[in-house]
């Protein structure tokens, strides 16, 4: 209205008191646009400032109204069962409506850990505390909390097992999380860019990466790898942790479902009843109840088999920087929080550089280094000599490649940790939109 005036507006009469007085509105017409213009980035910016507000959480009330975590009777632990989650933690959410999100758009909390005493390899410590930054990296560009764990919070439940208590204490702990998810400490993401397409899973509970025809036909123990999965936070999932828990060692039963287990899966060699077994067994025997909740998944490395992927590490950086070379959108500077959205970008390309093996040149999402025991440094005598260790070396450096590419330096090889500052442009190139 006001620049209409300025613009539009004429004296309606030609006495110089009305003159002055619309000379003196006008004025502050213009100041006013002036004040306007030169304060625009703070008007403008009011969107973002609504979007934020809706992102941020209220962290420091705490309403007095009673909820579950006031009632005595619930318990942290596996031992006690859960009841009626699901509106125990809708009605934690209508008290804390900031910490609510939206099923595209989750919240999710990842979960690692390690013993709690100091590893026996000598440079066991160093590598998990890699594999550890790591997983910070990755959760920091995609804006999900972490937890690292070194306590066992139960006595019978260690090595592979102890994973499920902490599940069960994190679920509780974290009534605003839809998706936990746990990763073995010997785990680490070697595509930094890549999201977990939350949205194929709005009809399942668990996610776990695997093969169907393993699991029901072949029967192996092999056929998913449970040291990887992802479990909403509902109620279902609190009576799948006990019926899974109720196989391990605190159960009376441990010994028996050893030999159970050890007879349904004939690949299995060891007698002690394990909780990746455990996870098949009731995949295959009460498929009903849990099976169809779980989701099998396998279009992408949710685990990736560190055996078959380290020595195609080099291979697939120089694929990378040959496609980045070409396109120029792939090599443009980006602030760190946005890294997410390219991770959409390159799988065109790859597609056409990799033909009917389009997969092969994909960064894997996740390469587990199953077996290696970089704590204890007791790896499984068939990976020989240092093996293990060049590798856990090779892909963190691989990963951090990704993330110091954000910061503007880059690692000159895979096995040299020291790193060197990146050319503005880099790798520069032909930039030709279209790749043949
Ligand atoms: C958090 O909520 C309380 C109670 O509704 C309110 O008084 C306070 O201003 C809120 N704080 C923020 C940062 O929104
Ligand atoms: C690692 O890279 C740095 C910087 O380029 C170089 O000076 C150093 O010699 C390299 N180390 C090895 C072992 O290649």
């Amino acid at each position: 209205m006001a620049t209409k005036n300025a613009i539009n507006g004429k004296p309606s009469s030609s006495t110089r008191d009305k003159k002055s007085l619309f000379i003196g509105l006008s004025l502050t017409t213009l100041l006013f646009i002036a004040i306007w213009y030169f304060s625009e980035p703070t008007m403008f910016s009011y969107p973002n400032i609504i979007y934020s507000s809706m992102l941020s959480l209220n962290r420091s009330h705490d309403p007095p109204e009673p909820t579950f975590y006031d009632d005595p009777e619930l318990s942290y632990t596996i031992d006690k069962p859960m009841r009626n989650w699901d509106t125990k933690r809708r009605d934690w959410l209508k008290l804390h409506p900031t910490f609510s999100s939206s099923s595209s758009n989750p919240r999710v909390l990842l979960l690692t850990g390690s013993q709690p005493s100091p590893c026996s390899n000598p440079f066991g410590d160093s590598l998990l505390l890699r594999c550890f930054k790591n997983k910070v990296d990755y959760c920091r560009m995609h804006g999900y909390d972490i937890f690292y764990n070194n306590a066992f919070l139960n006595p019978k439940m260690k090595s592979f097992w102890a994973k499920i208590s902490l599940v069960r204490a994190a679920m509780m702990a974290h009534p605003e999380v839809e998706w936990i998810w746990w990763m073995d400490s010997d785990a680490m993401f070697t595509d930094m860019e890549f999201k977990i397409p939350f949205e194929r899973y709005s009809h399942h509970n668990f996610v776990v990466h695997g093969w169907p025809n393993l699991i029901y036909e072949k029967k192996s123990w092999v056929a998913v790898n449970a040291g990887i999965f992802l479990i909403r936070n509902c109620q279902w999932s609190m009576e799948f942790l006990d019926a899974w828990a109720s196989m391990g060692p605190q159960s009376p039963d441990y010994k028996k479902w050893g030999q159970t287990l050890k007879s349904t899966f004939q690949d299995k060699m060891f007698p002690e009843s394990d909780d990746q077994s455990a996870l098949i067994y009731l995949l295959l025997k009460e498929k009903r109840k849990w099976g169809d909740m779980i989701y099998i998944e396998n279009e992408y490395s949710l685990h990736g088999y560190w055996v078959g992927i380290v020595g195609k590490l080099d291979d697939i950086s120089t694929k990378y920087v040959a496609i980045s070379k070409k396109i120029r959108k792939l090599r443009r500077r980006r602030a760190e929080a946005v890294t997410e959205s390219y991770g959409g970008l390159w799988a065109e390309y790859l597609e056409k550089i990799g033909g009917e093996r389009k997969d092969s040149w994909r960064r894997p999402f996740i390469t587990h280094f199953t077996g290696c025991q970089p704590c204890s440094g007791n790896h499984n005598p068939d990976y020989i000599g240092d093996s293990c260790w060049v590798g856990m070396e090779k892909a963190l450096n691989f990963a951090d490649n990704q993330v110091l590419r954000n910061f503007g330096f880059t690692h000159t090889h895979l096995e040299n940790t020291s790193a060197i500052s990146l050319p503005f442009d880099y790798p520069g190139g032909d930039d030709f939109e279209d790749l043949v």
